[in-house]
């Protein structure tokens, strides 16, 4: 028997894939040809300046824009023409840019619009608040009025609860200072360490580098390298000196 050390890793199963996609909106094409593979159970990184196109990735994936060529599969099938509302079924859960809670809703009423899932509202409240202790301080306060912080908390909260396979998060970081973000990012990592696929974009916070085992650049609607995310590190910062004009 051989005990040599496998060269590919037994879990670089692909959950989610972009295949060679182009998609845009009307007759402007935005991504020029995307390819991008999630592995099951990894935090993969997809970063860029902005009007790359990351955004539009994440809608691709989660069914809210048709791709005009190309395939997107899920757990290897093709999912071409499914609806988002199916899509987030089958285990696909989005956060989108600018968290999606409800800001006249408190904590508590944002987490009972979850319960169309099926699950029951005291398991989800309880799962929550044991996640985020801040969420159960706060169940009867009204979610706009809650900080960034404890709002991108409320809204990954929602989307834990709908028990996702694939978690798609776009630019969590936003507008939240660096520890609130590093503490985001250490919950992402126990999320991903329960075997939750992750999907991570960002424009350019080094803290999500941190807990990605890949990450992935992109560029005017191109993927233009993946790799280990320290090697990407020191390429992103000429991206962004490359890619567009300082201000
Ligand atoms: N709803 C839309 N209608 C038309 N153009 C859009 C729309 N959303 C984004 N775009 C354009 O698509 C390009 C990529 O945007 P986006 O995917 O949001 O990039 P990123 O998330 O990387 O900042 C940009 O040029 C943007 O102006
Ligand atoms: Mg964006």
């Amino acid at each position: 028997m051989s005990t040599f050390v496998e060269t590919s890793s037994p879990d670089a199963e692909p959950i989610l894939e972009l295949v060679d996609v182009r998609a845009g909106y009307g007759s402007i094409e935005v991504l020029h040809g995307v390819t991008l593979t999630v592995n099951r159970g990894e935090v993969l990184a997809l970063l860029g300046p902005n009007g790359g196109g990351k955004s539009t990735s994440l809608k691709v994936c989660s069914g809210l824009l048709e791709i005009t060529t190309g395939d997107v599969r899920l757990a290897g099938r093709s999912v071409l023409g499914v609806s988002a509302d199916k899509l987030a079924r089958l285990g696909l859960c989005t956060i989108p840019e600018g968290r999606g809670v409800f800001p006249n809703l408190t904590v508590r009423e944002n987490l009972m619009m979850c319960t169309h899932t099926g699950a029951k509202l005291d398991d989800i409240e309880a799962i929550a608040y044991d996640r985020f202790p801040r969420l159960g301080e706060r169940r009867g306060q009204l979610a706009g009025t809650m900080s960034g912080g404890e709002q991108q908390m409320l809204a990954m909260a929602r989307a834990l609860s709908t028990n996702p396979a694939v978690l798609l998060l776009d630019e969590l970081s936003m507008g939240l200072a660096p520890l609130i973000v590093g503490r985001l990012y250490e919950i992402v990592a126990q999320v991903a360490a329960t075997g939750v696929s992750v999907l991570v974009v960002e424009q350019f916070a080094r803290t999500v580098l941190g807990i990605a085992d890949r990450a992935a650049i992109m560029l005017h609607g191109k993927i233009t390298r993946v790799g280990p995310p320290d090697e990407l590190a020191e390429e992103l910062s000429s991206a962004y000196l490359g890619g567009k004009g300082q201000s």
